[in-house]
């Protein structure tokens, strides 16, 4: 028996602003009772990204409002809910402090324990409310802040065994498609355009490709895509597909070596016979069906299962804040007192170093 713990999430580190209210029962079955997600996409688009200023606005302007959609949906008052989970960190400071100041008020007026939770445990843990995985999995989240490879060992351990020295992946993806003159975000366009053209008319760099450690370059492949369309300008139609396809082929290649041997080093330190072991993947370049057939591929042959929650819950929301704040409560874990601070860089990982040049976009999820 595990106890019944209803909680209410805040997600505000970047450019959606999210409320959620999740459940536990006593058995462990877990439901999502409500799910309330507002882009910011339309007002940040015209800058071809998310303009700080601009996102902590929107969040002041939304929230309340989706917290009381969220209640509503659930169909439950704040009496109704066990705690408030609100993400304090990383992301955008603005936005941050909007959501953890928000859940700090809810939750003394209402006199409920607050946890201030980290957007990445967030991702992190999604996959055991989603599927119900066991302890320990690895997770790739490759999203337009962050790029890496965590092993997942328990609540509130976590072991980053790979992280990009540079460009997110997503990061490289709206670069690159900025490059090209295609739309924000960057991933769907080139994605889109990829699918008309030949992967092999370019042989762009695979960074990293047969190195022993788990970190990923992508801005050398950045760069590699701007000499070819210089050297080739100005561009068709089927120039720009030609590239977004070599370019998707050679992030494809370098994934499958850097996350296969991820793959090996885990069956190497945990060599569990029965279940089979697990790559969970999330951040919204999950959305990727090229990359995501390069990984279930993989897992495939490794012997690995290979999950990918529905892309709502891989991309940024409330949920997976509600749930991460639901699992720290359900091992004990004391409730954050209400001086708790906002943190822009909080590494999931805290003994993992920095690695130069990581995080120039800041350290948003
Ligand atoms: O997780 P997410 O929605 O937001 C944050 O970064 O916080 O991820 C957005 C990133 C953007 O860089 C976007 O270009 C990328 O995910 N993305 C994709 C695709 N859809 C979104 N990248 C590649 N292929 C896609 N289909
Ligand atoms: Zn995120």
């Amino acid at each position: 028996m595990v106890p019944f713990l209803r909680i209410l999430g805040i997600e505000t580190s970047c450019d959606e602003t999210a409320a959620a209210v999740v459940e536990r029962d006593a058995e462990g079955h877990s439901r999502i009772l409500s799910d309330v997600v507002l882009s910011q996409l339309d007002e940040h688009s015209a800058y071809g990204g998310v303009v700080p200023e601009i996102a902590a606005r929107a969040h002041v302007e939304a929230l309340d409002e989706l917290i009381e959609q969220a209640l509503a949906r659930a169909n439950v008052s704040l009496g109704d809910v066990d705690a408030i989970a609100a993400t304090s960190g990383p992301g955008l400071i603005g936005g941050l402090l909007v959501g953890l100041m928000t859940g700090k008020a809810i939750a003394r007026a209402a006199g409920k324990p607050l946890y201030a939770v980290n957007h990445l445990e967030g991702h992190a843990l999604t996959a055991r409310l989603t599927d119900g995985l066991t302890f320990p999995y690895l997770m790739l989240l490759v999203s337009g802040g962050h790029t890496q490879l965590i092993l997942v060992r328990d609540v509130g351990q976590y072991e980053r065994w790979g992280t990009t020295i540079d460009d997110a992946l997503g990061e490289a993806f709206d670069k690159t498609a900025k490059l090209l003159g295609l739309p924000y975000p960057g991933g769907p366009a080139v994605e889109r355009m990829a699918r008309d053209g030949n992967p092999d008319r370019f042989a762009f760099p695979r960074p990293l490709v047969g190195e022993a450690r788990l970190d990923f370059s992508f801005s050398g492949l950045k760069t590699a895509v701007r000499q070819a369309a210089q050297e080739i300008a100005p561009l068709s139609d089927q120039d720009v597909a030609d590239i977004c396809a070599s370019f998707q082929k050679a992030i494809s290649r370098t994934l499958k070596d850097r996350i296969g041997r991820g793959l090996q080093r885990f069956k190497t330190e945990f060599p569990v016979a029965g279940e089979k072991p697990a790559l969970v993947v999330a951040g919204g370049v999950a959305a990727n069906l090229e990359l995501r057939g390069t990984l279930q591929a993989l897992c495939d042959k490794n012997g690995f299962r290979f999950i990918a929650p529905p892309l709502s819950l891989c991309t940024d929301n409330a949920v997976m804040i509600a749930w991460a704040g639901l699992e720290r409560m359900a091992t004990g874990a004391a409730p954050d007192a209400l001086d708790v601070q906002p943190r822009s860089r909080w590494p999931l990982d805290s003994k993992a170093e920095t690695l130069i040049g990581f995080g120039k976009r800041g350290a948003k999820a």
